[in-house]
């Protein structure tokens, strides 16, 4: 196992490139099992998660081949049973239920379970497929689904207590894609991810029109075909390197950023003080630290909001800017374990009922930490930046899930940072 040293102290300054997107790129490379024919996804980004989702398909019988950020699948003769040992490493494989169904008239799936970000139930992907015909049974840890007569189109609303699903809007639009009639999607998750999923699909064949907005409506159609497709940017791997920017930056310029995706955490970056410039084409950014840091408020929602995936990043700028900040999360409330982490680090924050009040301090000092999730690791590697002497993330294989190289990206920054093996 890999852990990752930072030296605080030295401000980092230059140019990255921002990789693909990860979340888009794990349910375009499920829904390559939709069609027989071959099919080309570029910029998908080297992280374990991708390589777990590769294999995955390899367990199921597709033919792939990975080179150079390229995936191409040929899923000619698959089986419908998804590999459980690979399947329980990664929540996101449940977004192989869709395809499978609709493809194999079954699946059998692992269930998931909890992870250290929340209960994570899969329920509304349920009741969407359920919704399109499909009929469901859990049995040795697996959901078994099966639709023998085909899938049928439906409207069906996916929203839960905490608002709409990514991977259920995913899952129910791919097995939608290949049902007899239409299907309308009400409460979809409108996140930048399910409209290159859908761009994706379309691309394939498929008739889906209004993804991006909480209505999606989805034209079942009798065959899909292959295509080539170029994944968005990661939005969440750029606001990351925003918020390092701002708290050890002296001008970091982000390359292939899509600016429409980072509004949310553009706005809370400003009105945290920090300066954020994009070219004419939106396409790269450049941060400053600002001179007077100040206190925000912060409460993640589904897209257009500000993203849960964005508030544990955001949390360790915090905890350096003056006054008292809060950050609430919407979507998951238990989700703030860097807290205690950050803590340990010499940050003043207390957690209660889905909510962070941080209290900025003068400095924090390096120490052994350990990861817990992929984002919280994010934000213990950003405080580490700015702390004095040096801080061990333990665990490193939990941002490795999600971040392609990114020793790389901050020694290209000028960061002192050194990866090694935990002993
Ligand atoms: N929910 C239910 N029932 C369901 C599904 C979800 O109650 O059947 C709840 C969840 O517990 C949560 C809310 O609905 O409270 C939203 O969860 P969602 O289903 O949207 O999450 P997801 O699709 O499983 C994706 C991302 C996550 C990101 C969330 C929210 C991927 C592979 N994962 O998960 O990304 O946090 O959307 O935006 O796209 C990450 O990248 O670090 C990550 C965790």
């Amino acid at each position: 196992m890999d852990k990752l040293l930072v030296h605080g102290g030295s401000p980092i300054h230059g140019a990255i490139t921002i990789s693909g997107s990860k979340n888009a790129s794990l349910p375009i490379l499920a829904a390559a099992l939709l069609t027989e024919e071959d099919v080309v996804i570029r910029r998908v980004p080297d992280v374990s998660d991708t390589n777990y989702m590769v294999q995955i398909l390899t367990g199921l019988g597709a033919d792939v081949e990975r080179f150079s950020g390229t995936v191409r699948i040929t899923a000619s003769e698959i089986s419908d049973t998804a590999p459980y040992d690979i399947v329980r490493r990664m929540r996101a494989s449940v977004c192989m239920m869709g395809p499978l169904l609709a493809r194999k008239q079954r699946c059998v799936v692992a269930l998931p379970g909890g992870c250290v970000i929340g209960d994570r139930p899969i329920d509304l992907h349920i009741r969407g497929l359920e919704a399109l015909g499909a009929t469901s049974e859990f049995e040795g840890g697996n959901v078994i689904l099966t639709a023998p007569h085909g899938l049928k189109g439906a409207t069906v609303d996916l929203c839960g207590e905490n608002g709409p699903t990514v991977l259920g809007t995913d899952n129910v639009m791919m097995a939608a894609t290949l049902a007899e009639g239409t299907t309308t999607i009400t409460s979809a998750a409108c996140e930048p991810e399910v409209v290159d999923l859908a761009e994706f699909l379309n691309s394939m064949g498929a008739k889906i029109t209004g993804a991006g907005t909480p209505i999606i409506t989805i034209e079942g159609v009798s065959k899909l075909h292959g295509t080539v497709h170029n994944v968005i940017p990661d939005r969440i791997e750029a606001g990351t390197f925003m918020v390092a920017a701002a708290l050890a930056g002296d001008g970091v310029t982000l390359r292939r950023v899509h600016e429409g995706h980072l509004v949310a955490i553009t706005a809370a970056l400003r009105k945290a003080g920090h300066q954020v410039h994009f070219n004419n084409t939106g396409d790269a950014c450049t941060v400053h630290r600002g001179d007077t840091p100040m206190p925000v408020e912060i409460v993640t929602e589904p897209y257009p909001g500000y993203p849960t995936d964005m508030q544990a990043q955001m949390t360790a700028l915090f905890a350096m800017t003056p006054g008292s900040s809060v950050v609430v999360d919407t979507i998951f409330p238990q989700r703030f374990m860097h807290c205690a982490e950050l803590k340990r680090m010499g940050a003043d924050i207390h957690v209660a009922d889905g909510k962070a009040v941080i209290k900025g301090v003068k400095s924090l000092s390096g120490a052994p930490v350990m990861a817990s999730d992929l984002r919280a690791s994010a934000a213990l590697v950003l405080a580490g930046l700015v702390a004095k002497g040096t801080t061990e993330i333990n665990r490193l294989y939990h941002i490795d899930r999600g971040y392609e190289h990114i020793d790389e990206k901050l020694l290209a920054l000028g960061a002192n940072v050194e990866r090694v093996r935990e002993r």
